[in-house]
């Protein structure tokens, strides 16, 4: 089985292994900054996140349409020669999935990411490999992939859109394309986010690590606060349902993003307030925005499924 190999813009040489240099503007460089120290060893993050299952469970990885189409990907894998092409691949969380015991040995597979920790990913698997490479930008390769993923990453990237016609470049006619992309929330919650942002996004990540512990110590304060909220009637415009809420979940899903999760701890939780407020880009939609921009890069859409941080769209490339 031939896997789909990389193209080395420069010389046009065929590159198995070896990792794709690209030249990155200066937001990107902010990007690649922001996430080499959320994934480096400095944070110490992706050690917890790899050993605490329990916690996982919090993360993206178990939820909307991810772990189905992973299981679809790893027994179709058995059967016939299967490509996937994991668009930001972060620290290899899906590259774990997709390769767990027993692994496929039908499965070919390119991680691609900014961020300087790829090295780190333990890949012991012959058919996989990862480059580095701004997923912006079309993989430079003739092969095209049976599937296409992108998890929590596409509205990270400078112009989604444009993101996800090369995505969907380089998926095959009848090829499943997935991706996930924050939703939209309560007009004060993301008039609180864009305000905040904008402080923290220009920010050094050290700084901007330092700073956002004060988002988890109030996100901690407030779910030991006792006592309930009851909002009488449905208030559409400010996105608030009527019904009775702690005060966390209150102020955190209409008003202020201040993640604390007693399994993650301050330490952890700090990752997760650092991963909202300080990369460059984060752009949120809603659900119709979302399909729109999957039909306008030539995508039929298969499934959708919505929590209230994310949105998952799975489509098929029309043959
Ligand atoms: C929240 S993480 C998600 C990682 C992974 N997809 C997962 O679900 O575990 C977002 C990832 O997008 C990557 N990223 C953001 N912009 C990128 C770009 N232009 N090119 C490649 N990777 C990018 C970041 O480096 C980061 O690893």
């Amino acid at each position: 089985m031939d896997c789909p190999s990389i193209i080395d813009p420069a010389t046009k040489e065929r590159l198995p292994r070896i990792p794709v240099p690209n030249l990155l503007a200066d937001a990107l460089n902010e990007t690649a900054a922001h996430y080499s120290k959320q994934w480096g060893d400095d944070t110490g993050y992706t050690k917890f996140i790899r050993n605490a299952p329990e916690a996982a469970k919090h993360t993206m990885a178990r939820q909307l349409g991810w772990p189905d189409l992973f299981d679809r990907i790893r027994t179709e894998a058995t059967i016939r020669d299967v490509s996937v092409y994991d668009a930001a691949c972060g620290f290899g969380l899906i590259h774990r999935d997709l390769f767990a015991t027993p692994t496929p040995d039908r499965l070919c597979y390119v991680g691609a990411d900014i961020h300087e920790a790829l090295e780190s990913i333990e890949n012991p698997f012959p058919k996989s490999r990862f480059v580095r490479f701004d997923v912006s930008d079309r993989l430079p390769t003739e092969d095209k992939f049976d599937f296409v993923v992108c998890r929590a990453a596409l509205h990270h990237t400078p112009d989604p859109e444009h993101t996800l016609r090369n995505l969907a470049s380089v998926l095959k006619l009848g090829g499943t394309l997935a991706v996930s992309v924050y939703t939209k929330k309560s007009p004060m919650r993301d008039a609180s986010d864009d305000y905040l942002r904008s402080k923290i996004t220009p920010m050094k990540p050290d700084d901007a690590f330092r700073l956002v512990r004060q988002f988890t110590s109030l996100g901690r304060d407030l779910q030991e606060s006792s006592g309930q909220i009851v909002i009488k009637e449905d208030l559409p415009f400010l996105g608030i349902k009527a019904g009775r809420y702690p005060i966390q979940p209150f102020i955190y899903d209409h008003f202020l993003k201040c993640w604390f999760n007693s399994e993650f701890g301050e330490q952890w939780s700090d990752i997760v307030n650092f991963d909202w407020y300080h990369p460059p880009f984060a752009y949120r939609y809603t659900l119709q925005e979302a399909i729109a921009m999957n039909e306008r890069c030539g995508l039929n859409i298969l499934k959708t499924e919505s929590n209230k941080a994310q949105h998952y769209i799975e489509s098929i490339k029309p043959t």
